[in-house]
């Protein structure tokens, strides 16, 4: 059996002169959530549809399931549940019609439609709206829609881009319990986001920036081997002028401002030598303490590398 359930190897995407994808290697082990980061542009979509078979890599090769998802497009599209990030549903029919429609595609037939039907509902929390027209329906309740759809025909891979983008928090929690409970069953999930708190849901994650990927391993392993040097949190008076204030200090490599703290990572300083300095240009410090790198962190230490 292959050590992966999706595998890139050196992928490459050309659109006329420009890179989007630049010989990219990485894969998904079954049973895995795994994270693709990066910012807006970076290349994230452009792998995913590259993942499914629906654009042709311009070099390097994508298996799924052992199989290459050029030559072999139509029976990895059978093992493959897809959320596209500008999902397609139809406004005017109701959320049931939407999935019947759906269903079709899939060749869902009789009996197992109505099951499979059902079961999607209620996982997704849809059956109070099964009768409304998805033209009325939230951002929230569109995204479960969207999701229920790509999971009908209980695909052994779920790929999903951007799936929480725009939603409110109730429901992006929601769809991370349900991403979850769908990987205990089996599945794989490939999972993009630009959002970096959202890795922490995952598994393993990689980063993409500029069509590269710069690291990847579990939030835990990048958390200790991208982050040189220590975070330390401080709360402290007049926030901004601080983070001016702290970003200038010899050693502060990075300052920002999270939550109600200064959040800062250093090299070789010591607390008290921040809050002395600080002090020094009369911000008034309640407390500094050492924090924990965030995966935020790690994306602005190696793209600062990267660039
Ligand atoms: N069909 C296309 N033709 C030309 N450029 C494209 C096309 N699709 C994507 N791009 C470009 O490739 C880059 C990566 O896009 P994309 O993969 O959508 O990024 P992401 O999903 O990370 O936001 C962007 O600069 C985008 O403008
Ligand atoms: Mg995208």
């Amino acid at each position: 059996m292959a050590e992966f359930e999706i595998e890139c190897r050196n992928l490459v995407k050309k659109f006329g002169g420009f890179t989007a994808v630049n010989s990219i290697s990485f894969g998904v082990k079954k049973g895995e959530i795994f994270g693709f980061l990066g910012p807006n542009g970076c290349g994230k979509s452009t792998t995913i549809r590259m993942v499914c078979g629906l654009i042709i890599p311009t070099s390097g090769q994508v298996f799924v399931s052992g199989k290459d998802a050029t030559l072999e497009a139509e029976a990895i599209r059978q093992r493959i549940g897809y959320m596209s990030q500008k999902f397609s549903l139809y406004d005017d029919l109701t959320v049931e019609e939407n999935l019947e429609f759906f269903a079709g595609i899939y060749g869902l037939r009789g009996q197992i439609r109505r099951k499979r039907m059902d079961e999607v509902m209620d996982m997704n929390d849809l059956q109070s709206v099964r009768q409304i027209l998805v033209a009325g329906l939230s951002t929230g309740l569109r995204q479960r829609l969207a999701l229920s759809a790509s999971i009908l025909h209980s695909p052994e891979i779920l790929i999903l881009d951007e799936p929480t983008s725009g939603v409110d928090p109730l429901s992006r929690r929601r769809l991370w319990n349900l991403i979850n409970e769908i990987t205990t069953q089996g599945a794989t999930v490939l999972v993009t986001t630009h959002a970096m708190d959202e890795a922490e849901h995952c598994h393993r994650v990689t980063m993409m920036q500029s069509g590269q990927l710069v690291c990847t391993g579990s939030p835990a392993e990048l958390r200790s081997s991208q982050i040189k040097g220590q975070v330390f949190s401080v709360d402290c008076a007049s926030l901004f002028q601080a983070l001016n204030i702290a970003s200038k200090i010899p050693g502060v490599i990075d300052a920002s401002v999270m939550g109600s703290r200064l959040h800062l990572r250093v090299l070789d300083l010591s607390l008290q030598q921040v809050q002395s300095a600080l002090i020094k240009e009369g911000i008034s410090v309640a407390s500094i303490d050492l924090g924990e790198a965030t995966l935020e962190d790690v994306f602005v230490a190696v793209a600062g590398v990267a660039t």
